[in-house]
């Protein structure tokens, strides 16, 4: 699925109310006064806005989208709540503008499975994060290999399904990008999406190995 056809998509849903959320990542996540927040496909920005209050004056939450509609939703939502310590950028996953070591909270939600280059997303995720930092992540996994006919077919790949991998494949890319600690912290039950038997789950990470 390429950006522009992410773009289109998700441009045409940012004015519904459907919901695009696979877990509850934002509610496991307990961003503290202060911190420097991050969510990887913001979409409407509901997510970031409800983080910009726990993080406070003294704290921001960047909100990174690769979709015009939902990055235009997004910003005037926050210009009408008058939230300042907010900043939503366009950008894709795979190439993140922001400082090394500068993030103390990477969020997302049901947006990794879109991607192309997954491993790469995990990469910048490692590169962006505090050594102290942490990622609370809602996403998908599919419960067998996805048939190269649908991880190539772009609608199925919209539809969050084409793209999924196995459980064993998601663990190895979070590992493979750095990740010493990583833990489920809700799954699904497999349930039928598109053509493909997928569980949504919520995984946290953290950069440092804590020692006991
Ligand atoms: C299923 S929606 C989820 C939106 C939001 N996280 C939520 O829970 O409501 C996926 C979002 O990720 C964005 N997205 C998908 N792939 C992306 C990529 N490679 N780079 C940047 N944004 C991407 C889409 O534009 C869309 O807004």
């Amino acid at each position: 699925m390429t950006f522009a056809e992410i773009n289109k998509r998700y441009s045409e849903l940012a004015q519904e109310s459907c919901c695009l959320s696979c877990g509850k990542a934002i509610d496991y996540s307990i961003p503290q006064p202060g911190e420097v927040c991050l969510d990887l496909g913001s979409g409407r920005g509901n997510d970031v806005l409800k983080i910009s209050e726990y993080v406070g004056v003294e704290g921001f939450v960047y909100g990174i989208d690769i979709s015009d509609g939902m990055l235009e939703k997004a910003r005037i939502t926050a210009d009408k709540l008058g939230v300042k310590n907010v900043k939503f950028i366009k950008s894709e996953l795979e190439k993140i503008p922001i400082e090394d070591g500068s993030v103390d909270l990477v969020i997302s939600n049901c947006t990794i499975n879109h991607s192309l280059n997954k491993q790469q997303v995990w990469k910048e995720i490692f590169r962006v994060l505090k050594p102290t930092g942490r990622f609370i992540i809602s996403d998908i996994y599919s419960t067998q290999p996805v048939p190269e006919r649908y991880s190539s077919d772009s609608q199925a790949v919209a539809e969050c399904w084409g793209g999924a991998v196995t459980q064993n494949e998601y663990f190895a890319q979070v590992k493979d990008a750095g990740f010493k600690q990583i833990e489920i912290l809700e799954e699904s039950t497999p349930y039928s999406k598109g053509e493909i038997e997928v569980v949504s789950f919520t995984l946290k990470g953290t950069k440092k190995k804590s020692c006991c």
